[in-house]
């Protein structure tokens, strides 16, 4: 294992070895707009009171609205749907343009098409450095789907991943079934 000396280039290069999901946090910002941010920092935290985390940076355009925001929901995204990802990446106005959306419980839009939706509220914010974490109490939940999950998006090392099929699923065993049949 190299032994890397501490600088930031190296830091976010050791970070970017742990591989993560990728989901889009949506929300209502103090004036109703809608806001969307593409988040990798999204994490369980506790199961009793339910509990999820993810960090926002200071600099970011949106970080004021998200401060405010009461309730949000975290659209964790699938490997279909990088464009998401990519849309919610950006400093843009026009985030929202050709995004379908349906209504939260709780008014904030909600992404179609994802692996899962955890509706929140808003329950504690901690100082994270140039970021702040927040963590939001789980109100609502939503699965694609019951049985084996869609493949997610992955993002490790700066870039996006897929996920090998899983051997052990049952489409993947027919999958490999037919093909040494074939
Ligand atoms: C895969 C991926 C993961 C990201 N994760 C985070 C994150 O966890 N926290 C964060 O503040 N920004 C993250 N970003 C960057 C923000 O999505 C980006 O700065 C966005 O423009 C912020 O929205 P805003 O400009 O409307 O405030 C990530 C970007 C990508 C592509």
């Amino acid at each position: 294992m190299q032994d890397l000396p501490f600088d930031q280039t190296r830091f976010r290069r050791t970070l970017g070895r742990f591989p993560t999901g990728v989901a889009v946090v949506t929300g209502a910002g103090p004036d109703g707009a809608p806001l969307g941010i593409t988040v990798s920092s999204f994490n369980s935290v506790s199961l009793d009171p339910p509990l999820i985390l993810f960090s926002i940076a200071r600099r970011a355009n949106s970080f004021a609205a998200w401060q405010a925001a009461r309730h949000y929901a975290v659209n964790v995204l699938g490997e279909d749907q990088e464009w998401l990802s990519d849309r919610f990446a950006r400093p843009a106005a026009d985030k929202w343009e050709g995004v379908t959306v349906t209504a939260g419980q709780h008014g904030m839009p909600v992404l179609p098409g994802c692996l899962a939706v955890l509706e929140c509220e808003a329950y504690a914010r901690h100082d994270g450095g140039d970021h702040e974490i927040f963590v939001g109490r789980v109100l609502g939940l939503t699965v694609d789907r019951d049985g084996p999950p869609r493949p997610p998006l992955v993002f490790f090392a700066g870039r996006y991943r897929k996920l090998m099929p899983d051997p052990a699923a049952p489409e993947a065993a027919g999958d490999s079934l037919a093909r040494q049949n074939g």
